[in-house]
């Protein structure tokens, strides 16, 4: 089955977009569920997506070390591919659980909200896909992998520098929370959007 972007699922997607100015573009990517195979691979990827941003302050990968613990957490990393198997779009979904990455008191909510609070904790698109559609489609799975858990809140960090990400999320009926300094000098705005 062909998902269309609009839609939410894993295997082939069909992105399709107009932009304001009518212009439509298409593209066909697969979207699968990643494993410790695709360690290297999730690892170039981040480091492309650092290279080419324009502010360094933007976008925060996560180490190999980071990323094994997840796989190891069973953690939800998801890729969407092109045509030729290059990774172009990337989503790391923290199921809800008490660890340090955990965003509910950032968000103002209670300790008793920690279990029920997942967190976005990178969602990236390949330099050369943007516009396609890919972070918002990514933003829609992690909303379903919220659901699908049992998830009451999912959560995520932007830049305040980062409009085209803060609106993708805002258009999604996320809410900013709080602004505050993550990661240890980054400044981010803390978005929430209530599940269930
Ligand atoms: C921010 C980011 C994730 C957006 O990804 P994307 O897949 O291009 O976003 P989408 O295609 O889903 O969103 C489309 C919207 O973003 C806008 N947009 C963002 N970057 C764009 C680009 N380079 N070219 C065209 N449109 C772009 C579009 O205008 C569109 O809005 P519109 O429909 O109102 O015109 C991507 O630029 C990126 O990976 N940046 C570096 C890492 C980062 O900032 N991650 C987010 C951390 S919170």
């Amino acid at each position: 089955m062909v998902f269309r972007g609009s839609e939410i699922g894993l295997g082939e997607i069909l992105f399709d977009v107009e932009n304001h100015n009518g212009i439509r573009k298409t593209f066909k990517g697969f979207a699968r569920r990643c494993s410790l195979d695709d360690l290297e691979a999730i690892l170039n990827f981040q480091e492309l997506v650092d290279k080419y941003v324009s502010n360094h302050e933007l976008f925060q990968g996560r180490s190999r070390d980071d990323l094994i613990d997840m796989f190891a957490h069973n953690d939800d990393i998801i890729a969407v591919f092109n045509k030729d198997n290059m990774m172009i779009g990337l989503l790391i979904y923290l199921r809800p659980r008490n660890c340090e990455a955990n965003l509910a008191l950032d968000a103002k909510l209670t300790k008793d909200d920690i279990l029920k609070t997942s967190v976005i904790h990178v969602i990236a698109s390949h330099p050369d896909y943007r516009g396609l559609g890919l972070q918002r489609y990514l933003i829609r799975y992690s909303d379903k992998l919220a659901k699908d858990c049992g998830a009451a809140y999912n959560t995520a960090t932007v830049s305040p520098l980062n409009p085209h990400s803060l609106q993708n999320f805002l258009d999604k009926d996320y809410v900013v929370v709080q602004q505050k300094v993550k990661y240890n000098s980054k400044l981010r705005l803390i978005v929430l959007k209530k599940i269930v």
